[in-house]
């Protein structure tokens, strides 16, 4: 599915971050499981990752400080915001949405609110949404929250699937602007490759000994991202009529470095353009390009009118891709909730 924009601008006008204090090395977790800091960083390039002590985050709590810093750099306040999106696969609980409970801690007292679930494609999909929305008269000012508690869903002596993920989110208000914004979109699912991620048991299907935590099959997955990342990301580019050296900064979902630099060298994009702090974070899901997009407005990459190629993968499994001229200015981000 394609859109490309053909109204008034509608772009990033604040941007927040959120990660837990806690650094969690692979040190550490070769204490937990059978594995070693030199098997993690060759396959994935992961260094380290913040996680929550077990049990002590909701979503909500990580969304908030990520959130109230978006709205304090875009300069709105939450009463004025009309819709409240968070994406993510680990809400606070099945219902309320964690956007309901967030946009009442904002004071954004009549605004819709719910979440959006497309593993970790989810902020790419409720970036997409909230342009819709906005370019369609529907809203004016939107908040978009990617984020998740992964640690609440990880099996701990499950040495395939913890060193791969972290806890993190970000926070984006999207409205009208003048110049710059948003030129187009590019997303996709294929349900056949469900069952190459998922979290059996969580919902209203019954399995066997189902208990509730991530289920990958690394290979599938790898696969499946290494082709994607590259055909959505040419598509988004095809759509809007520009060129992959018109790009000036380009975003992936950081879940491992070597689909990164697949997908780079696929698409010829130089080193110097591409966001990477897997090593840092891990794989955050829906926070993953958020936090990404924050780590490139502090180093300064993120300057009014240039460039950015987003692209994320994950559960579903889904895709999507981004691209976006840049309007604000970010003045840098916070570092930690
Ligand atoms: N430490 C040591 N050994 C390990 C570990 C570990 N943490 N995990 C697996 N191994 C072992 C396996 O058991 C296997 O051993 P065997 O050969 O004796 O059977 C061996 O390492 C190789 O396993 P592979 O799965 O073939 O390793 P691979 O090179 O494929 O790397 C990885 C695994 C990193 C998971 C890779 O497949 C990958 O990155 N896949 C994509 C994952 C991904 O992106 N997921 C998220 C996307 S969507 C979202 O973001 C939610």
């Amino acid at each position: 599915m394609i859109a490309t924009a053909n109204g008034k601008p509608v772009s990033i006008t604040g941007l927040g971050c959120s990660v837990p204090d806690r650094v969690v090395t692979n040190a550490e977790l070769a204490k937990l499981v059978d594995t070693t800091d030199e098997w993690i960083v060759t396959r994935t390039g992961i260094h380290e990752r913040r996680l929550a002590e077990p049990g002590d985050l909701a979503m909500s709590e990580l969304a908030l400080p990520a959130a109230k810093d978006a709205l304090e750099q875009a300069g709105v306040s939450g009463a004025e915001l009309d819709t409240v999106i968070v994406a993510t696969v680990t809400p606070d609980m099945a219902f309320p949405s964690t956007a309901a409970i967030l946009a009442d801690q904002l004071g954004s007292t009549d605004a819709a609110a719910y979440d959006l679930s497309a593993g970790c494609t989810g902020f790419m999909y409720a970036i997409a949404q909230a342009y819709g929305m906005i370019a369609g008269g529907f809203s004016r000012k939107v908040l978009v929250v990617g984020g998740d508690v992964l640690s609440s869903i990880l099996d701990w002596t499950d040495r395939s699937t913890l060193v791969l993920f972290g806890d993190g989110a970000g926070a984006v208000v999207m409205e009208q602007v003048d110049v710059g914004g948003f030129l187009g979109f590019e997303l996709g699912a294929d349900g056949g490759g469900g069952p190459n991620l998922w979290l059996p048991g969580s919902g209203s299907r019954k399995f066997e000994d189902a208990d509730r935590f991530v289920k990958m099959n690394g290979r599938e997955v790898f696969k499946f991202a290494t082709r994607v990342m590259v055909t959505s990301a040419d598509a988004v580019l095809k759509a809007c009529g520009k060129d992959v050296a018109d790009v000036d900064v380009y975003v992936p979902h950081q879940a491992n470095i070597r689909i990164i630099d697949h997908a780079a060298r696929k698409l010829q994009i130089p080193r110097e353009k591409i966001v990477v702090n897997v090593d840092r974070y891990g794989n955050t899901s829906s926070g993953s390009i958020p936090l990404a997009l924050a780590d490139a407005a502090a180093d300064g990459r993120l300057r009014p009118g240039k460039l950015v190629l987003m692209t994320g993968m994950g559960a579903g499994l889904t895709w999507g891709s981004a691209l976006l001229e840049w309007t604000s200015e970010p003045e840098g981000m916070r570092e930690a909730a």
